[in-house]
């Protein structure tokens, strides 16, 4: 869910529909805003976009002061009455919320028996909490607010504004995202500072426990006992430019595209004198005497440690291990006696992720994050952090993060071999490898029509699809196929080309369209035996190759680029095709359903 208000300006509604616009990533299945100046106060909300909401902000919805919400359901489905803000049981509190109340339940038996609530979700809970200690404690809001804190178990980020006083928000936030961005006669708050570029650069950031009252020319962070802290503000380094669509009809399109500036903007950042890896010698050395590496992550960050494993284990000699940040946390293997954890996460904030960040930072063991957005939580948590320099990734479906990070790990694990002495290491010129494969990440994005007509020809209208491959081509095929499902919602699979015969290969039907990968030499003959094996069953068979290994037939030619780097290239062409696929299938590629881009909650 994402979060917007703001303090001290005229036509708050404007502000905050802005913000919500450019929050949709973070869910966009309902919406609101209250907004209110002394005479008039205005809540409004509406299931689905917020197009949709927006719709509903008539001329007189207007004020000086309001609060907006864009919401990924968890408690409640997504109808109107689930849509935050919410209000208290006399109307005169309005809360939005981000997160989940674990102890709802207990709340509304201890204190809230005698309430009526007008939807199901945890957060109008929250609200006639803080109304219930109001009156029954004579509290001000104020505190009432700090009270219901202290009674709230599980993730919040709140944003509250009292009827009474429209002079002021209330803002708490534990586990979930929240930043307070400083205007000049006004003051704002966000879950991302994208949602605000346009009024403001300059944050304070909040820690966890902390409430905060801001007001047009005053901003007051208190931790929970009451004590007041004071916070250098920070300036963020995203402007409005990045997050521009320009003339591109879909986001995931202008990603897909920046790759290569991505893989040559990480090679300057990384690059230091002498032609050196300029990382944290610390991190390195950290890393370099760990005896095992456990990558956790999730969705399309799990497979970019899939497809980082080999290159990191055949630079540095340290066994990988990956591993689902919601799997990891509840069923925690034997760890080795020297672990090193990396939390990949394109936003930061995925809260399964850092969950296990939580416990491991507990246990004592060191942990990087490898995330494109400095100073989210994963990334202030962690002991260290290597950045993704992608700019900001705005399709839900991510693609310049999943490459990112993997040219990062590349560079980190050249880093750590060379410090090993490991002669692989040594003989591995990263940077220089890195360029070639921005070359050939170029001219596959210069092939756009002949993937769109492959597209056309293979994914318009099937049912299934599957990806194969062996190794590091397998790891690039669970990717493949998990953006094949989640724009395109053809339901794809991705497997490991040895593996089909002895279960899944059931399935391939007549024209039932299997894509395979081919990068490695020695795997290679084995998995064009598998497409023998699926064709003779009726398969339709698309082959995405590199150069050196290609057959007359085969669809789509790879450049060659070091076989460590392998699946930075191949991945390029699987991105193409479900754009495309979802574009003749008619859905929205940048806003799946169901979806949303950083999940918040476990
Ligand atoms: C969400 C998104 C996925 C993403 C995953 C992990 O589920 O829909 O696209 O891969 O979160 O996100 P992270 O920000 O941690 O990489």
């Amino acid at each position: 869910c994402g979060i917007v208000g703001i303090v001290g300006k005229n036509q708050a509604e404007r502000v905050i529909l802005n913000g919500l616009h450019r929050l949709e990533y973070r869910g966009y299945d309902s919406a609101g805003l209250f907004v209110a100046d002394e005479s008039h106060h205005h809540l409004v909300k509406s299931p689905g976009r917020i197009k949709n909401l927006e719709d509903k902000v008539t001329a007189e919805v207007t004020g000086n002061i309001g609060i907006g919400h864009t919401r990924w359901a968890t408690h409640g489905e997504p109808t109107e009455e689930n849509a935050h803000p919410h209000t208290s049981q006399s109307g005169q509190l309005v809360l939005v919320h981000n997160g989940v109340i674990e102890n709802f339940e207990e709340i509304q038996q201890n204190y809230l028996s005698e309430h009526t609530f007008l939807g199901q979700t945890d957060t109008e809970i929250a609200v006639h909490l803080v109304e219930e200690l109001k009156v029954k404690e004579n509290l001000s809001t104020k505190e009432a607010f700090r009270k219901a804190l202290s009674i709230i178990k599980g993730s919040y980020a709140f944003g509250l504004i009292d009827l009474t006083d429209l002079q002021t928000i209330y803002v708490a936030k534990n586990k979930s995202p929240l930043l307070i961005g400083l205007g000049d006669g006004f003051n704002v708050i966000c879950s991302d500072a994208l949602a605000v570029l346009d009024q403001t650069d300059t944050f304070v950031e909040i820690e966890d426990g902390e409430m905060v009252t801001v007001t047009a020319d005053s901003v007051v962070i208190e931790k929970q006992d009451g004590q007041v802290v004071t916070r250098d503000s920070f300036k963020t380094q995203v402007d409005l430019t990045d997050i521009e669509k320009g003339t591109y009809p879909f986001y995931m399109l202008k990603e897909i595209d920046e790759q290569p500036t991505v893989m040559r903007r990480l090679v300057q950042e990384y690059q230091g004198d002498n032609h050196q890896v300029n990382i944290d010698p610390a991190l390195v050395a950290e890393f370099a005497q760990s005896d095992r590496i456990y990558i956790v992550a999730c969705g399309t960050s799990n497979n970019a440690g899939w497809s980082a494993k080999t290159l990191i284990e055949k630079l540095t000699n340290i066994p990988v291990e990956v591993h689902l940040s919601s799997e990891f946390a509840y069923d925690m293997p034997l760890l080795s006696a020297k672990p090193f954890f990396i939390y990949l996460s394109q936003s930061g904030e995925t809260a399964d992720s850092r969950q296990v960040l939580v416990t491991t930072n507990k246990l004592g063991h060191p942990a990087l994050t490898i995330t494109n957005v400095a100073g989210s939580t994963l990334s202030r948590e962690a002991k260290h952090t290597l950045l993704l320099y992608a700019g900001p990734e705005i399709a839900v479906a991510s693609t310049k993060a999943y490459t990112g990070q993997i040219a990062v790990m590349s560079i980190l694990a050249k880093a750590v071999g060379e410090y090993k002495q490991i002669q692989a290491a040594k003989e591995f010129d990263v940077f220089h490898e890195l360029s070639i494969v921005a070359s050939a990440m170029d001219s596959l994005i210069n092939d756009k029509q002949h993937i769109k007509d492959l597209a056309d020809e293979f994914l318009a209208t099937t049912r299934n699809a599957f990806y194969i491959g062996r190794s590091n081509d397998y790891y690039v095929s669970m990717e493949a196929a998990l953006k094949l499902k989640e724009i395109s919602y053809v339901q794809a699979e991705g497997f490991a080309a040895g593996e089909l015969k002895h279960g899944t290969i059931a399935l391939i039907e007549e024209g039932t369209p299997v894509m395979a990968i081919i990068t490695e030499e020695v795997t290679g003959s084995h998995t064009r035996g598998n497409i023998k094996e699926v064709e003779s069953r009726g398969a339709k068979t698309l082959v995405i190759v590199t150069e050196k290994l290609a057959k007359p037939t085969d669809q789509i030619v790879l450049p060659t680029v070091h076989p460590l780097l392998s699946s930075l290239v191949s991945v390029v062409p699987t991105q193409l095709l479900a754009y495309n696929a979802t574009i003749q299938r008619g859905y929205d590629v940048d806003k799946p359903r169901n979806l949303a881009k950083s999940v918040t909650v476990e």
